[in-house]
């Protein structure tokens, strides 16, 4: 097959040449952003009397009839056509003669290939802001029942004080809402045409920049060529973006693996999303959270491969940046299903709040609270920890936690210690005694809950003004 570039070849390449340098197999997955973008490149090649108007529209109608061969399975891809940008040019000719033949004017594959990733990119990150919408949908949703289902707050995964299970959940939902702000970020950031960069310093057409970038979603070109055609940063902030996020949801299944275990016993997975083992007949074992968690060695993997691939290249275009897409496709694939099963995850577990109420009569939660109660009776910060801290040993040596304690044998551990301290002891009190903006209180969880929803609305109408632009 004669190559598109192959004037000035006077032997055919070598297959192996050909399987090493295609990037067929897998750009093929951009179809959809090549057409997009050859159809409003020829509308403007128009408009600028570069095309007449019969040459743009029978391209563009060629394209389309290519796009539904592809949607439909019937087109036939050969990898002796390299990339997909070839593959389609090829085949645009091959339906609609010569005329075809004029599509790349003013046009190189180093611009084509930067806005279709770019478009992909800018697309998936709509895609991922709607799911993560749709998940903290139902993470809000399951923290506003709990805002007063008491549970063990931990820290070096030690009882520490008492929390509600609400509180703990929004924590997760506020790490996703910064997951759905920095996604928000990398568009605006991102959201430049690099089309009409050309190979690299531009085009000696009269081309319209403005038409093409307006035409196809984005808010302008971008400014300078050079820099375009080489420019894979947007690639890379999808990465980061997708790797903090990875990082979340890892945290929270780590979480849940935890909560499941007979140790915990503060969550069970419904079967829908728990396996077997083959072994063992008892067993159900956790594996979505588990395979949850691991999925984040891949996405962090594609992430540093591309910031390798990118840290020793010259301007401007050279050929290492094809390797730029696959690792980005894994991780987009891998994130929106992580984002899909973690919804079901949640909506369809159980919260024991019997068993994290039990645990919360371990590990002398309260006794901060018997502290701060008697530094309020004028007793000094230093004293009160002291004190304190014989009551607890007490409670250990006769195998109570403090709060079991009654009002008598409290007092009776010191004199300063007055009757009424025994209320320090109510766990309630004290989850509800942390109620400063952020605490742990009831009202200060639902405080957190109505001031998310309010920033969540403000975000999805940014995220529907954005999706109405890219329709
Ligand atoms: N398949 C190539 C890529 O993915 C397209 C651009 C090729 N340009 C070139 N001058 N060889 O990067």
């Amino acid at each position: 097959m004669q190559k598109l570039w192959g004037g000035r070849f006077e032997q055919k390449s070598a297959a192996l040449l050909d399987s090493f340098n295609a990037s067929l197999d897998f750009d093929k997955e951009l179809y959809a952003q090549d057409i997009q973008g050859s159809k409003i490149h020829a509308r403007m090649l128009a408009k600028q009397g570069i095309l007449t108007d019969a040459e743009a529209s029978a391209i563009i109608a060629g394209l389309e009839a290519i796009a539904e061969q592809i949607q439909n399975g019937a087109f036939v891809f050969d990898i002796a056509h390299e990339d997909i940008h070839m593959a389609i040019e090829s085949a645009l000719i091959e339906r609609i003669g010569d005329v075809g033949k004029k599509l790349h004017t003013a046009r190189s594959r180093n611009d084509q290939v930067a806005l279709d990733f770019r478009l992909y990119v800018l697309q998936k990150n709509l895609a991922i802001r709607e799911l993560l919408f749709a998940l903290l949908d139902s993470l809000v949703s399951l923290a506003k029942v709990h805002t007063t289902t008491l549970m063990p707050g931990m820290t070096h995964l030690q009882h520490a004080q008492p929390v509600n299970l609400g509180f703990h959940l929004m924590a997760y939902a506020f790490m996703f809402w910064r997951d759905i702000v920095r996604f928000g970020d990398d568009y605006a950031r991102n959201n430049y045409c690099p089309l009409g960069s050309a190979a690299l310093a531009g085009s000696p057409y009269p081309i319209d920049r403005d038409f093409t970038a307006q035409n196809l979603g984005f808010a302008a070109p971008t400014a300078n060529a050079m820099d375009s055609v080489s420019d894979r940063d947007f690639a890379l902030d999808m990465h980061y973006s997708l790797s903090m996020l990875a990082m979340h949801i890892s945290r929270l299944s780590e979480e849940l693996i935890l909560w499941s275990s007979s140790e915990f016993g503060f969550v069970r997975f419904s079967d829908a999303y728990a396996t077997g083992s083959s072994i063992m007949p008892q067993k159900k074992n956790p594996d979505v959270a588990e395979l949850l968690r691991g999925k984040t060695g891949r996405v962090y993997g594609n992430f540093v491969a591309l910031l390798v691939v990118m840290k020793g290249l010259p301007l401007a275009y050279n050929k290492d940046t094809q390797e730029d897409k696959e690792g980005l496709f894994d991780s987009v694939r891998t994130m929106e299903l992580s984002l899909r099963i973690l919804k079901e995850l949640l909506e369809t577990s159980t919260f024991c709040t019997e068993n994290m109420r039990k645990a919360c009569a371990k590990g002398h939660l309260c006794a901060t609270d018997l502290a701060d109660f008697l530094v309020r009776t004028g007793i000094a910060f230093r004293d009160a920890h002291h004190i304190t801290g014989k009551v607890v040993a007490f409670a250990e040596s006769n195998h109570l936690d403090i709060s079991e304690l009654n009002a008598q044998q409290l007092c009776a551990l010191d004199s300063r210690i007055p009757e009424n301290a025994i209320a320090a002891l109510c766990l309630e009190t004290s989850m509800n005694a942390r109620n400063c903006f952020g605490g742990t209180a009831t009202s200060r969880v639902i405080e957190q809950v109505a001031l998310l929803e309010n920033q969540l609305a403000s975000a999805k109408e940014q995220w529907q003004k954005e999706s109405a632009c890219r329709k």
